[in-house]
């Protein structure tokens, strides 16, 4: 898909970080926008950012892990503008961790968001998509923690190679229908977000720092990092923006990355575990 102007995005977690700078970007490129986002007051800041680009736009209040809420979202997108055409699956939370200290709840809670979340988006949209016709681009938004695996961020890095195996399954099979609609997975590495801080929007208890010092010893590394390091999240919106432009599958954003991911690829030839970066 090459041509936005005048059509419509549907954007999960976009009153923060990427997925904002996709609604902006999106705004800049003539389109509508359905905001969705768990957040009620950032949604309504970012809105308004986004209106104040000139974008015909709507906030829906949405928690991605509830089937019924994104449900809600299709049917607000669908009233408002009649048609979707580019739908970012990008809401997702950070949660650290031991693999065997982590509770069934904090399982349940990034699962939840950054896999039921993406999978309730394609349900929900996914048969509206086919049976309005012509083109659409779904980006779903993994991780490099998707494409590699390190220590004490387990439910995280589980979460999102769920996700991106769920998005090259996604694609296939809109393939083998013949479907003219295209998929991405976004796959960044560092961004300077609020991902670090995403225990601020967990509905029950957030892990306490006596309960879980593995998840705040991660968290606060994730913190400095993004903020280090991180890319800013209109450069991330652009280069998503040029990758759907061009079909592309993968949306790395950046190439430092290729050293580790070949790594990865011989020792699963070599049936060796991955060399790994960070936390260890
Ligand atoms: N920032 C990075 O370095 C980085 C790297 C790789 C992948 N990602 C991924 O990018 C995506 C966006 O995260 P970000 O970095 O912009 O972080 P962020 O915290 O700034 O933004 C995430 C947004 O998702 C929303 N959200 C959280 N739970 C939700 C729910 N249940 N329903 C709906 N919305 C919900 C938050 O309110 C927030 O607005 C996530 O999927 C994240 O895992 C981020």
């Amino acid at each position: 898909m090459d041509d936005f102007a005048g059509r419509v995005a549907v954007i999960t977690g976009a009153a923060s970080g990427i997925g904002r700078g996709l609604a902006r970007h999106a705004a800049r490129e003539g389109m509508r926008v359905v905001l969705a986002d768990v957040e009620a007051a950032a949604l309504d800041d970012a809105l308004s950012d986004v209106a104040g680009l000139g974008a015909d736009a709507i906030g829906v209040r949405t928690d991605v892990s509830h089937e019924g809420d994104v449900q809600a979202l299709a049917d607000a997108a669908y009233e408002r503008f009649g048609a979707v055409h580019l739908l970012c699956n990008n809401a997702g939370v950070f949660q650290a961790g031991v693999v065997w200290q982590r509770t069934q709840a904090d399982w349940d809670w990034v699962m939840g968001v950054n896999l039921w979340g993406i999978l309730h988006g394609i349900r929900a949209f996914v048969p509206r998509l086919l049976e309005q016709g012509g083109e659409a681009h779904i980006v779903n938004t993994a991780s490099m923690a998707g494409m590699m695996s390190v220590a004490y961020s387990g439910p995280y890095v589980v979460s999102k190679f769920a996700a991106a195996a769920l998005t090259e399954c996604l694609a296939h099979d809109l393939r083998a229908h013949g479907a003219s609609i295209g998929v991405s997975c976004l796959v960044p590495g560092y961004v300077d977000t609020r991902i670090g801080d995403s225990t601020r929007n967990r509905p029950d208890e957030p892990p306490s720092e006596v309960t879980a010092p593995d998840h705040h010893f991660v968290a606060q590394i994730l913190k400095d990092q993004t903020a280090a390091q991180g890319r800013h999240p209109d450069e991330v919106a652009a280069i998503v923006f040029d990758a759907v432009r061009a079909g592309q599958f993968w949306i790395p954003t950046s190439d430092g990355y290729e050293p580790l991911l070949r790594s990865r690829a011989d020792a699963l030839l070599q049936r060796a575990l991955p060399a790994t970066t960070d936390f260890t």
